[in-house]
């Protein structure tokens, strides 16, 4: 049988976290990045939308700072017993919740790699309160970095079970960048000896918007950590700074678009190499203009 040339996910939809300072958290995203909570749940966590759909960022008080799940819409119409048993004969154990979260009605949940739990979910509600006019107020989510110690077990997860293209690497590995759409990356895995997320990223609504993202972070109080600037890999401009829980968050707009059917991004002006295939870049090669910041990213 051939493989389907679409991944069995075509987008991120919320990455849940763990936040030992859930106040300033909730109030950093509500406020400052610009969500609107949508609901509470039964253990107080709070639900946040972009603008669109339920939820997008689900923050739960908790003692210590973790990942609690990743949240991925399933191609319309997945057989959701079915994904169960292909699941099984990867050797994960999968379930299927109903009503586990509020916007949710049934969901699989797997751990993939011990500190990674997906949710995988075909239908989401789409309540729509808008998208905020005051705070960054960002287009979407876009994409989402963890770091884990199963790195090569999680991304053979993305690619041989969920069916991710992987687009690029750097460091020959210790990034690698893998996308169920469009977009250059979806998710980005960094292979290391830790058990974290790297960053949660949202796109802005153009290149312009950076400078107001950059202003209204320092009215808050929010140091910018690193850029706005362009990567290489993806080429997406960036700028990155910290929520109160010392969670990266990156902004950001421009990113390559891939296209699966010529293993290429669309051509760019500013790439340094056509075709834009997948490759490896040097671990001092995050930034395409060479912008040398006192923050180190890699190490973030
Ligand atoms: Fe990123």
């Amino acid at each position: 049988m051939t493989r389907p040339f679409a991944p069995k996910v075509f987008q991120l939809g919320f990455v849940a976290l763990e936040c030992p300072d859930f106040a300033r958290t909730t109030e950093h995203y509500a406020e400052t990045i610009g969500m609107r909570q949508t609901d509470t749940g039964h253990d107080g966590e709070v639900y946040l939308s972009i603008g669109y759909e339920h939820h997008n960022i689900v923050l739960k008080k908790a003692e210590k700072k973790a990942l609690a799940s990743l949240g991925f819409q399933l191609q319309p119409g997945t057989d959701l017993k079915a994904l169960v048993k292909e699941l099984s004969d990867h050797g994960l154990s999968a379930q299927i919740k109903t009503d586990s979260q509020p916007g949710i009605k049934d969901l699989i949940e797997v751990e993939a790699v011990p500190g990674v739990v997906f949710q995988l979910y075909t239908d989401i509600a789409t309540p729509a309160p808008g998208f905020k006019r005051s705070g960054v107020a960002p287009l979407r989510l876009g994409h989402v970095a963890v770091i884990s110690s199963h790195g090569q077990n999680l991304i053979r997860f993305y690619k041989d079970v969920l069916g991710f293209w992987q687009t690029d690497t750097i460091g020959g590995g210790i990034a690698t960048f893998m996308t169920c759409n469009r977009d250059h990356h979806v998710v980005n895995v960094l292979s290391v000896p830790e058990d974290r997320v790297h960053h949660i990223a949202f796109e802005l609504k153009g290149n312009a918007s950076h400078a107001m993202a950059s202003d209204t972070l320092r009215e808050a109080g929010v140091p910018v950590k690193w850029g706005p600037a362009r990567h290489t890999a993806g080429h997406n401009l960036a700028g990155y700074h910290f929520d109160p829980d010392n969670t990266l968050i990156e902004l950001y707009t421009d990113m390559d678009q891939f296209v699966p059917q010529l293993n290429m991004c669309e051509p760019r002006p500013w790439h340094e190499h056509f075709p834009m295939q997948p490759r490896d870049w040097g671990l001092d090669e995050l930034c395409a203009w060479d912008t040398e910041f006192g923050f180190n990213l890699a190490q973030a």
